[in-house]
């Protein structure tokens, strides 16, 4: 370990169970010596085990659907509170598809379902990050990090309509990275992750199939919710002070790929 986080303050969006990529993010942040609160949706703190991680990582869970904006404020609020000074670092990591999850295709999409999947999925990034601007919540070289899918750039069938909510997300980063670079030197990223096996991944249609083919597609192989964890570790330390605005790949090199030689060979007569 390398104390990189020591002293600093954040909030972590996203843990749900010892899989999420924002579980082992935590894990990894206690590490380093950083301070943070959890949150997530209460549902969500209803349905899976984030008081272990808590325990752990000796942290405080303050519910907190990321759609609305009076739960992010009060959050943020209790957050500055609790940990004694303004935050350093805020991980987004949430992402809910309904029409993904009802099985509806891309191609036969209820309109409802999706608003809602943006909403969650997309538009809380701005929610979060206006609230913390407006509050004037985060300290100068602080850093802000999203999660995405490179689904945002290219083509991948089942993605849904999440490839629409990733490619907002990003949008999102660069603008209000501007204004939070400009006016608050705070950095703004999303890290574009390798498809990994959590409850959220699980739910894209055909999953195990296309983790298997990325992974042979990736010259250093799918980046694990461990890899991201430390990437984001990095993003969320000085070492990384001037990069902002950036969608940063984690993938084991996937998205400049265009075939492997294992892929190749599935094809051989
Ligand atoms: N798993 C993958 O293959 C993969 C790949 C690239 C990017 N990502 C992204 O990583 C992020 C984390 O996902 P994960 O794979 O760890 O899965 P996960 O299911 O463990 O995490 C998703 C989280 O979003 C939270 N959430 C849903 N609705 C919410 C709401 N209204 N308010 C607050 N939180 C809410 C859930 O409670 C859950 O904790 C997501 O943005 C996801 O799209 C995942």
């Amino acid at each position: 370990m390398y104390n990189l986080l020591k002293g600093k303050r954040g909030i972590i969006f996203g843990a749900l169970d010892e899989n999420s990529i924002a579980w082992k993010t935590a894990e990894r942040v206690h590490e380093e010596g950083g301070t943070f609160v959890l949150t997530n949706a209460p549902a969500s703190i209803r349905m899976g085990t984030i008081d272990k991680l808590a325990l752990k990582t000796n942290a405080q869970i303050i519910p907190a659907d990321a759609t609305s904006v009076s739960d992010l404020e009060h959050l943020v609020d209790e957050a500055v509170q609790i940990l004694g000074g303004k935050i350093d670092f805020v991980l987004h990591s949430i992402g809910m598809s309904v029409n993904v999850r009802k099985g509806n295709h891309y191609t036969n999409e209820n309109y409802e379902f999706t608003e809602k999947g943006w909403n969650v999925s997309a538009l809380s990034f701005h929610k979060v990050m206006q609230v913390l601007y407006k509050k004037e919540a985060m300290n100068e070289w602080g850093s802000i990090v999203a999660l995405s899918y490179m689904a945002a750039q290219r083509v991948f069938p089942d993605y849904n309509d999440m490839a629409d909510n990733k490619a907002y997300l990003e949008s999102i980063a660069r603008s209000f990275g501007y204004f939070f670079g400009k006016n608050k030197k705070v950095r703004v990223n999303t890290i574009s992750q390798s498809p990994t096996a959590t409850k959220a991944g699980h739910g894209v249609k055909g999953f195990d199939d296309f983790i298997a083919y990325s992974d042979k597609m990736s010259p250093l192989g799918n980046a694990t919710a461990l890899d991201c964890a430390n990437y984001t570790v990095t993003l969320f330390s000085d070492l990384t002070k001037k990069v902002t605005l950036q969608n940063l790949y984690n993938d084991g090199g996937f998205s400049n790929m265009g075939v492997s030689q294992e892929i190749l060979d599935h094809f051989k007569e």
